[in-house]
């Protein structure tokens, strides 16, 4: 996902670009928004901790991309992608080191395993929006 804060800022065709340009093929592509509801059931997996409500209301507070992307381990490759959580942390040249603005607002989201891969891109794509 494009996190609201980094659509807004007009980033969406730059983080786009880093991605495709790093050779992920994309197989589903949405611009969409999230209700509260969406956003706390995208999240769930977050719900005790302190900053869940605060999560809900970003994630849902303007329009996103969604994405399914494919490569080789993806999953890994996308998280050096994107860098660290906190941008404080990210390296050089990642994904949140240029464009997020903070730890809570941090530009992209990447799914931390095949299995949650599978589960969030089903959240937002029906087979056949997917190619
Ligand atoms: P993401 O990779 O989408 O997974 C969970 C999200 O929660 C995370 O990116 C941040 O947007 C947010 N998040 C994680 N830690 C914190 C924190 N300490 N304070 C506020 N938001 C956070």
């Amino acid at each position: 996902m494009i996190k609201p804060e980094a659509v807004a800022a007009g980033n969406m065709g730059k983080i786009l670009n880093m991605i495709i340009d790093n050779g992920y093929k994309v197989i589903a592509l949405k611009y969409t928004r999230l209700s509260r509801q969406e956003a706390g059931s995208f999240y769930a997996v977050h719900k005790e901790r302190p900053f869940y409500g605060e999560l809900v209301d970003y994630m849902a507070s303007g329009p996103i991309v969604a994405a399914i992307l494919e490569k080789d381990n993806a999953v890994l490759g996308f998280r050096d992608l994107i860098g660290a959580t906190d941008p404080a942390q990210a390296a050089e040249g990642t994904i949140r080191k240029r464009f997020a603005e903070s730890k809570a607002k941090n530009a992209v989201h990447g799914s931390d395993s095949d299995e949650n891969a599978a589960i969030e891109g089903a959240f937002f794509f029906s087979g056949r929006e997917q190619f």
